[in-house]
C-alpha cells in the first residue's frame, strides 16, 4: 500500500445540525441516503493564524456560496441560510479554541426513505481539525511528481462538475490511488476531449514563455477558489494570464507548473510522467506567487484583507 497520511488530529467539538457535539459523538445512521448514493455537498476551507494571534478564515464567503450552489445543483434544500453556515464555521473554530485549521462543512440527505429518487431531510455539520501541507512539507518546497491518469475527468453532462459533491470523488480516489501505487504524488486528469483538466483535489497552472496558463472554468473542472485567488494575485503582479485549454505535451514542456487548492495551497510540480518540469525544482514565478499567497492568508498583504474573516 502507498504511504498513508498522518491520522486525523481530533478537535473537541463538531457543529452538527445547530449544536456543538463532542467529536466522538458526531455520528450518522448507516442508512443515511447520501452515504449510499454519493449526494453530499461539501467544502474544504482553511483558517490561518494572523500576526495578532487571532484566526481568520480565508475566503469564507466564497466557500459558503459555492456550498449553496452545489446544493442548488443537486436539488438539495438547505435547512440553514448562508449567513447561518457562515456563523457556524466561525463558531466551531472558536468553540475548539483554534486559530488555525481546516474546516469541512458537509450537507447530506439523512435516513428515512430509500431509493435513488427519495428525498430525505437535509442535515449539515461543520468539523474542523489541524491539517498540515496536504501534499507534504517537502512537496510544498521542492515540488511533487505527478502522473497523467488513465482515468478521465467526468463530463459536465454526466456529473455537474461545478458542484463539489462526494460522488465525484470516486473519480478522484481512483486516479489518486493509481498515481500513488505507481510511485507518484498526485494524478492529473484529462477532460473528455483529452485536454488537461485538473488534479484529484486541485486545479493546475503552468508557466511557459512568461505567460501563466490554466484550463478554463467552463471546461468541466471544479472552479477552485484558490485558482481564482491566484488569477487575481498574478494579474496584480502584472503577469499575463490565459485561461485556455492545453494538452498534456504542452504541460510536459512547461517552464514551471503548480497545483492549487485549499488543502494543497500552492504545491509546485517538478515532474510529469517522468519529464522534468523546468529545472526540476520550484520555479521563480511559482515561488513568488506562493510567497504572496502565504502572506495574503496570514494578513500580511493589506490589499487582500477583504479575503479574511476574523473569528
Ligand atoms: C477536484 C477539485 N479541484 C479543485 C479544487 C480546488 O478548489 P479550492 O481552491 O476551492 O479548494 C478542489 C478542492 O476543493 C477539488 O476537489
Amino acid at each position: 500500500m502507498a504511504k498513508q497520511p498522518e491520522p486525523i488530529k481530533k478537535s473537541d467539538v463538531i457543529w452538527m445540525d445547530g449544536k456543538l457535539v463532542p467529536w466522538d459523538d458526531a455520528k450518522i445512521h448507516v442508512l443515511t441516503h447520501s452515504f449510499h448514493y454519493g449526494v453530499a455537498v461539501f467544502e474544504g476551507i482553511r483558517c490561518y493564524a494572523q500576526p495578532d494571534g487571532r484566526g481568520a478564515i480565508f475566503r469564507l464567503r466564497e466557500h459558503v456560496k459555492r456550498l449553496f450552489e452545489s446544493a442548488h445543483i443537486c436539488l438539495m434544500e438547505m435547512p440553514y441560510t448562508e449567513a447561518q453556515v457562515f456563523e457556524a464555521c466561525k463558531e466551531v473554530m472558536r468553540a475548539n479554541k483554534m486559530n488555525e485549521g481546516y474546516l469541512r462543512p458537509i450537507a447530506y440527505f439523512s435516513e428515512g426513505l430509500m431509493g435513488v429518487g427519495a428525498v430525505n431531510p437535509v442535515r449539515l455539520s461543520v468539523a474542523t481539525w489541524h491539517w498540515g501541507a496536504y501534499l507534504g512539507d517537502e512537496g510544498m518546497k521542492k515540488g511533487i511528481r505527478v502522473k497523467v491518469s488513465s482515468y478521465t475527468r467526468m463530463h459536465m453532462n454526466s456529473d455537474p462538475t461545478r458542484a463539489k459533491v462526494t460522488g465525484h470523488y470516486l473519480n478522484s480516489v481512483l486516479a489518486k490511488r493509481e498515481a500513488l501505487l505507481a510511485g507518484y504524488d498526485e494524478a492529473v486528469l484529462l477532460d473528455q476531449q483529452g485536454y488537461v483538466g485538473e488534479a484529484t483535489g486541485e486545479n493546475l497552472f503552468l508557466l511557459r514563455g512568461g505567460i501563466l496558463y490554466t484550463p478554463p472554468a467552463a471546461g468541466g473542472i471544479l472552479e477552485g477558489i484558490t485558482r481564482e485567488t491566484i488569477l487575481r494575485i498574478a494579474k496584480d503582479k502584472g503577469l499575463q494570464v490565459e485561461e485556455r485549454r492545453f494538452s498534456r505535451d504542452y504541460l510536459y514542456c512547461a517552464d514551471e507548473a503548480f497545483l492549487c487548492g485549499t488543502a494543497a495551497e500552492i504545491t509546485p510540480i517538478r515532474e510529469v510522467d517522468g519529464r522534468r518540469i523546468g529545472q526540476g525544482e520550484t520555479g521563480p514565478t511559482t515561488k513568488e506567487i506562493q510567497a504572496t499567497f502565504f502572506r495574503a492568508v496570514r494578513g500580511q498583504e493589506p490589499r487582500y484583507n477583504e479575503w479574511l474573516t476574523y473569528l
